[in-house]
């Protein structure tokens, strides 16, 4: 067969398959490898579990090299007049490109972000996981940030306005901890009673979660006085979601479990970590609020020792000797951040430093009560 004459322009090619491929997977690795590098830094903070780091750099490492390799290759293969498949590849190799700066920038914001010691309180757990209660950022409604006068003196004037959002910032981050920890205390003295903790047991938990109502209210003001605007918490829906059903010696192990860490040796850090930082912070107005939220926490990891002794008493000695195995969970990560202990603020090395020491304490209790299981009647 002869070919047609005149001859017609030459066909469009196909864009190339790999091309497109190229485009696809470098959308995933532009968006997907900053992300991943910010939020990881959050979690790594919070449980000190470095290998989540480790793992998240070499998928965003393996994401980076394929979209790399795929568009050159994608390129090397294109027909020459394959105009649009050239677009894609240059574009994927474009990203390619871009993704690790970006990635190392957003990493880097994730890790300052994440800074900032401890908050104080203890977390409300929904399936393991903390819940915290949202923020209105819009809300004229002064309830629970209204001063009651200690946040009014607080001199913020003098401060750059870096400083005044970092430290609102952190203030917030207590302020919903707290808000959570009233939570977190009225389901204590649903617990209590369901186990039938003595009437003392179940009025000090019920009496804990009012102090947390006013180291939130006290938390949100100071967080808005920094703000220069106030910072409301909405709604905390997830307090009344129901809890799952337990059977009664799972209830009394988790009770034992979860005040053990969260309150003789989370709340027991803060009464360290509270204290240095009162001696450390310029203001007298703070250093004063900081000594009573540290004595405070300090009747509250007491409290949380007498229900682990409580549930110990009706345990197996082969569970509680287990709760010791919980002590040895990572501890939080130091990271370098912004030096605000002139404000009150401990630093996350201190905090790390007043962990170490209250879970020597818990361990302490844990070995005693093995060694000599409380008599029922005594707790
Ligand atoms: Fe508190
Ligand atoms: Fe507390």
């Amino acid at each position: 067969m002869n070919a047609p004459w005149p001859p017609g322009p030459p066909p469009t090619p196909k864009t190339s398959r790999l091309a497109i491929g190229a485009l696809l997977l470098s959308i995933a690795t532009f968006f997907g490898v900053p992300l991943m590098l910010f939020v990881v830094p959050n979690f790594v903070t919070a449980s000190g579990a470095w290998e989540a780091l480790v793992v998240a750099v070499v998928v965003s490492g393996v994401l980076v090299v394929s979209t790399f390799v795929l568009a050159i290759v994608a390129l090397a293969r294109l027909q020459p007049n394959d105009n649009a498949g050239k677009l894609w590849a240059i574009l994927a190799l474009v990203a390619a490109i871009l993704a690790p700066a970006l990635g190392a920038v957003a990493g880097f914001f994730g890790f300052i972000l994440a800074a900032g010691g401890g908050p104080h309180g203890r977390p409300l757990r929904r399936r393991g996981a903390p819940v915290l209660p949202p923020v209105s950022l819009e809300n004229s409604r002064r309830s629970w940030s209204s001063d009651d006068g200690l946040a009014a003196g607080i001199v913020v004037e003098a401060l750059g306005r870096d400083v005044r959002d970092e430290l609102a910032r952190r203030w917030l981050e207590d302020a919903r901890t707290e808000h959570a920890s009233v939570a977190t205390f009225a389901k204590l003295t649903l617990d209590l009673l369901a186990a039938g903790a003595p009437p003392l047991l179940v009025a000090r938990a019920s009496e804990s979660a009012a102090d947390e109502v006013h180291h939130a209210r006290i938390a949100y003001a100071i967080a808005s006085r920094y703000a220069g605007r106030d910072l409301e918490p909405l709604p905390f829906v997830d307090a009344a979601s129901p809890s799952p059903l337990e059977a009664a010696p799972e209830r009394l192990e988790r009770l034992a479990r979860e005040s053990l860490i969260e309150g003789v040796v989370g709340e027991g850090a803060c009464v360290v970590a509270l204290s240095r930082a009162a001696d450390l912070t310029l203001d007298p107005v703070l250093a004063a609020h900081l000594r009573r939220l540290a004595i405070d926490e300090a009747r509250h990891a007491e409290l949380a020792a007498d229900v682990v002794r409580f549930a110990a008493a009706r345990l197996p000695a082969a569970t509680t000797s287990r709760l010791a195995e919980s002590l040895n969970d990572r501890l939080p990560l130091v990271v370098a951040e912004v030096d605000l202990t002139s404000h009150g603020r401990y630093t996350s090395s201190d905090f790390h430093a007043a962990i170490v020491e209250s879970r020597a304490m818990a361990r302490a209790l844990v070995e005693s009560l093995v060694v000599e299981p409380p008599s029922t009647r005594a707790a």
